[in-house]
């Protein structure tokens, strides 16, 4: 072969290889909210599927907070919008927006059996997949170690056993010199974070959750009650005033410069509070959150993030091969390495090089195969109003707006009323 033909051969492989790419490469529009670096590794995880499809992803970041989002997708949603494709979604929504996002139940047949069946449930809504799992989460007592052995403490098995610790540690570390230590740092914020931790708190002393499996409304208990006034007793004591406007990231900034005995928060501080930048690097643990005490259990809220392909989109099939991607062996395990999240199939809790580097990921299956689920099956469509209602209930609790036996009688009254309107 001459070489004019040798290369003219090349060439034409070559354009038709461009052609191909040039043809089906797609941009696709990817909204998230993070916390950490979650957006710096996402960009990180999505390029092998870029180089491997020739589409690109373009992300656009979105507030922290879950609420914040919520509230913001649910507009551009009702509003038809195309121009995103791809939803990260929050483990609750997906009764609300089921009917906004495109069935994955077919595209993901061959691999669904290899996700955790309960999660893949949570993102089932009358038989349609809405959304599948990019990673789930569930939360844990971080403890300084250093300042346990320190005093000579073992971590606490219930919440007053925290607290007291807490308190201790808190006291003599200021009259040591650091004027900013704090015993125990939680989400105190009106909004959804707050709900998942107030969620620990009533069942962890026996008072339910909220709203019952069936439906029923229990959240008028004693046990909430006593819950809810024993968190309280915190604030100002071993938790800052600043807590009630504190969300994710801030307990995590308190934490991560070394001011903090305890935090309650997602497995993802583990892999940030052991990077190079942080004053608390290989000087924590976790254990699973306490318990109430007597008729009480460990009780951690079942968090976790999806992805979600939009109705509207007007790239689906490139949208949904990303979400596969996303929901696969590749990403999820990038995700646990460089992001400590807690992966949604079931072999990467074998996987030994996850087990030597975010040892938490193993050892939180259990905890997050336990976790409580939010109410967000049995109320439906109504779910963000009955968890806006509930933070309230708790955030004017712990403000000292109304005390936890009021306000948690006109919470259980108002939810009443909301499914009697339907649910
Ligand atoms: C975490 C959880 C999510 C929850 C949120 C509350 O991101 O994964 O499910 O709603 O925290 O702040």
């Amino acid at each position: 072969m001459t070489f004019r033909i040798k290369s003219l051969i090349a060439g034409s492989a070559l354009f038709a290889v461009l052609a191909a790419t040039a043809v089906k490469a797609e941009e696709i529009t990817y909204v998230s909210g993070a916390v950490g670096n979650d957006l710096e590794i996402f960009k990180q995880i999505v390029k092998p599927w870029e180089e491997k499809t020739g589409n690109k992803v373009t992300l656009v970041p979105m507030p922290a907070s879950t609420t914040d989002q919520f509230g913001q997708y649910r507009l551009w949603l009702a509003a038809g919008n195309s121009d995103i494709d791809v939803y990260q979604t929050d483990v609750i929504w997906a009764p609300q927006l089921a009917d906004q996002f495109v069935d994955l139940k077919d595209a993901a047949k061959d691999v669904i059996k290899d996700h955790f069946p309960s999660i893949i449930e949570s993102q089932t809504v009358n038989g349609k997949l809405a959304a599948l799992p990019y990673f789930t989460d569930a939360p844990a007592l971080y403890y300084r170690k250093d300042l346990l052995e320190k005093y000579g403490k073992q971590p606490p098995k219930t919440w007053d056993e925290m607290a007291a610790i807490a308190k201790e540690i808190q006291d003599k570390e200021r009259e040591g010199g650091n004027k900013d230590m704090w015993g125990f740092v939680f989400q105190g914020n009106a909004y959804e974070g707050l709900t998942c931790d107030a969620l620990e708190w009533v069942k962890s002393h026996g008072g339910g959750q909220i709203v019952e499996p069936d439906g029923t409304v229990s959240i008028n208990n004693e046990k909430a009650v006593k819950a809810l006034e024993t968190a309280k007793s915190w604030v100002g004591s071993i938790s800052p005033d600043g807590s009630l406007a504190y969300q994710e990231e801030d307990t995590r900034g308190i934490w991560q410069k070394g001011n903090a005995v305890f935090m309650r928060n997602w497995p993802y501080a583990y892999a940030l509070g052991n990077g190079e930048d942080s004053a608390v690097k290989g000087k924590f643990e976790t254990v699973a959150l306490p318990s109430g005490g007597e008729g009480g259990q460990s009780a951690a809220t079942l968090g976790g993030w999806n992805v979600a392909v939009s109705k509207y989109s007007k790239h689906q099939e490139a949208a949904i091969s990303l979400a596969l991607y996303l929901s696969g062996p590749e990403a999820q395990k990038m995700n646990a390495l460089l992001a400590s999240h807690l992966p949604t199939l079931q072999a990467l809790y074998d996987d030994p090089e996850i087990k030597e580097k975010q040892p938490i990921i193993p050892q939180w299956k259990e905890v997050f195969l336990n976790a409580v689920p939010r109410p967000s099956a049995p109320t439906k469509g109504k779910y963000n109003e009955v968890s806006s209602k509930f933070w309230s209930a708790v955030h004017d609790t712990l403000s000292g707006k109304g005390t936890a036996a009021e306000n948690l009688e006109v919470l259980q009254a108002d939810l009443e009323e909301l499914k009697g309107s339907g649910w």
